[in-house]
């Protein structure tokens, strides 16, 4: 039999649960989906792909690693997009944002700080017609609160990263080549 100290010390537990906030439990951010309908869940294990290259934006001075999936690297590596044509259906591409900041051990080196955002590039011409056959999300992080939002109040957010990328139409709307290393 419990003692009625047990009760009350469970009972304080679940209520504890039930009003930390949201932060304080780990999001599963793969449970999330953009306003176009897709998915986090489309590039899990995005963390262990390959990098194409890193870049550096200017203007909000912030550090870039754009990362492929296992197709679209192999693509690179064989010439694409160019000699072997565009990149091949399920063609997957990651940019992982950061703030960039200067090296606490070396102040001349320019580094990760917080994570910003993931967002991504996917390839799948039935789905994706309206936009030359890539499906493009975005989710925002808050290094507050630890947590992802889907970027976009509806579809016509994909609109917008379409109309830059179509800047390089010719590179099949993707801007980074792969560089040597
Ligand atoms: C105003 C222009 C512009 C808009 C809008 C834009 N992008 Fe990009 N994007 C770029 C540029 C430039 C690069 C390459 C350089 C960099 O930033 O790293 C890039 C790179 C990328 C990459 C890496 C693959 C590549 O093409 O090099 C992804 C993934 C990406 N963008 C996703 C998105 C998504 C998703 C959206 C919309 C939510 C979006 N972009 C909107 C300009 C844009």
């Amino acid at each position: 039999m419990k003692s009625t100290r047990q009760h009350l010390f469970h009972a304080l537990v679940a209520l504890l649960i039930l009003v930390s906030p949201a932060s304080l439990r780990a999001q599963d951010r793969f449970a999330l989906v953009a306003p176009n309908g897709i998915a986090f869940s489309e590039i899990r294990g995005y963390e262990d792909w390959s990098v194409v290259a890193p870049s550096f934006r200017t203007d909000n001075n912030e550090v870039r690693v754009i990362l492929a999936n296992k197709v679209m690297i192999d693509s690179y590596r064989q010439g694409a997009p160019g000699a072997v044509g565009s990149f091949p259906e399920g063609s997957m591409i990651v940019k992982i944002g950061y703030s960039a900041v200067k090296s606490q051990s070396f102040a001349a080196a320019l580094v990760p700080g917080v994570l910003k955002r993931v967002e991504f590039i996917i390839k799948d011409s039935t789905r994706f017609p309206a936009t030359s056959g890539w499906g493009y999300a975005r989710f925002l992080y808050d290094p507050l609160k630890g947590i992802f939002t889907p970027y976009g109040k509806d579809t016509s957010f994909s609109q917008e990263c379409y109309a830059c990328h179509t800047i390089v139409k010719d590179q099949d709307f993707i801007f980074t080549k792969y560089p040597s290393r």
